[in-house]
């Protein structure tokens, strides 16, 4: 069964009492859950990780790019959180090890403080969700399968 991994950036381990206005009230663990079940209803096995560091990040990605090169990954699903809006180094990482990759944004970063507006992620991501809450994750899963063919 082919896998997709699902990362999780800084503060994203606070999920359900950080900024419940913008991030609502599901905890990471429910955000895993639905990953993991929007993974089985689609017949692909879904690894779920969070990091508050950045090194951390980019060993996962470059492991993911191994795992995709072999054939075994599908591609992978990343919240970068705050690293997003200052990552040059995860930027090079998703290119550089050739990740199939999904930016998601829980929220909708362009209609918040200009500093979250620019991406480092973006030009080297597949593809992007922004906005529909945690609903997105299942989302994107359901995207990277589309895209594997
Ligand atoms: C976020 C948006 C980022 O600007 C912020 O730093 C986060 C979460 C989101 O999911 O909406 O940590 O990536």
């Amino acid at each position: 069964m082919k896998k997709i991994l699902v990362l999780n950036g800084p503060n994203l381990n606070l999920l359900g009492t950080r900024e419940p206005a913008q991030y609502g009230h599901e905890t990471l663990a429910d955000v895993e859950r639905m990953c993991k079940e929007a993974g089985h209803k689609l017949g692909v096995a879904v690894e779920c990780r969070q990091s508050n560091h950045e090194g951390q990040l980019i060993d996962w990605i470059h492991e993911a790019g191994q795992e995709i090169a072999a054939g075994k990954m599908i591609g992978v699903v990343m919240n970068p959180g705050a690293y997003t809006h200052t990552s040059i180094a995860l930027h090079d990482a998703v290119k550089g090890a050739n990740v199939t990759l999904i930016e998601l944004h829980i929220s909708n970063v362009h209609a918040r403080e200009e500093f979250r507006h620019h991406s480092y992620i973006s030009p080297a991501a597949r593809g992007i969700i922004v906005g529909l809450g945690v609903k997105g994750y299942p989302l994107a899963i359901e995207a990277l399968v589309g895209l594997s063919g």
